[in-house]
């Protein structure tokens, strides 16, 4: 998609990563004009005429950028890892902002015996969104497990019986906790990613090279 009017597109999820975002285009000059938690325009202009800031779902950005629909975007490594270009080359991942940290870990219901029954080479159920990150992981235990898509609320699932342990985000642990759930097994520690689409560095690179820089400098 050629960018006639090089107006950099930016796709951003709101939330967490919009306003942990905010603090960078602040540094880079940026006043955004609309803020997304009340406003219910997709399209964000800003005080820079060659920036504007789309809204889409978390899971949604690195398809717009891999489409070129952005010109970059910011996602969570979670969310990256379960893309379907992953591990391809059409995004290109130059700089880890350090912002929306957490980590995606194996959580069972307290007093489920998860390594027990590991060792005795259960088959479990396992319910979660990450389903690529999930396969991958308990592939390279040996675990053999069923895996459960579900779009948001893993906690529920071993609480009501759905599955014998969830691969979720956390981040405090309050929401385990309020369920009587206990990590098991850290996957790996997840922060946001600032992913750029491969032809727009290319066609766009004296526009977009500031903006880079000013994500890379902040997370020196
Ligand atoms: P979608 O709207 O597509 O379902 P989502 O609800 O996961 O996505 P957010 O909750 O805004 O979207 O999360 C965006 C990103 O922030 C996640 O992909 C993850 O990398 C990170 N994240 C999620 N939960 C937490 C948390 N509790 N603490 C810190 N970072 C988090
Ligand atoms: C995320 C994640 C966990 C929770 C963990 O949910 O899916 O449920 O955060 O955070 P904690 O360990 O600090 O409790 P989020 O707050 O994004 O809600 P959502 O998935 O419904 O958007």
């Amino acid at each position: 998609m050629k960018n006639v009017n090089n107006i950099l597109t930016l796709a951003l999820s709101k939330g967490r990563i919009f306003k942990e975002t905010i603090p960078f285009l602040t540094d880079a000059g940026v006043i955004i004009h609309d803020d997304p938690e009340t406003s219910r325009k997709l399209i964000l202009n800003t005080n820079n005429p060659k920036l504007r800031l789309i809204i889409v779902r978390a899971s949604d950005v690195p398809t717009y950028v891999q489409y070129g629909a952005a010109d970059f975007g910011i996602a969570g490594k979670d969310v990256l890892l379960e893309h379907e270009s992953y591990p391809s080359g059409t995004l290109y991942q130059p700089i880890d902002l350090n912002i929306a940290k957490c980590k995606l870990a194996v959580a069972v219901k307290n007093g489920f015996n998860y390594h027990e029954m590991v060792k005795q080479g259960a088959r479990l159920r396992v319910a979660t969104k990450y389903t690529k990150s999930a396969r991958e992981h308990f592939a390279k235990k040996g675990v053999y497990i069923d895996l459960i898509k579900l779009y948001g609320s893993m906690e529920l699932a071993p609480l009501v019986g759905l599955a014998d342990a969830i691969v979720d985000l956390v981040s405090t642990g309050n929401t385990l906790k309020a369920n009587n759930l206990i990590e098991v097994e850290e996957i790996m520690t997840v922060s946001s990613r600032l992913v750029v689409n491969r032809a727009s560095l290319k066609n766009n690179e004296k526009h977009l090279r500031p903006f880079l820089e000013v994500f890379a400098k902040a997370t020196i």
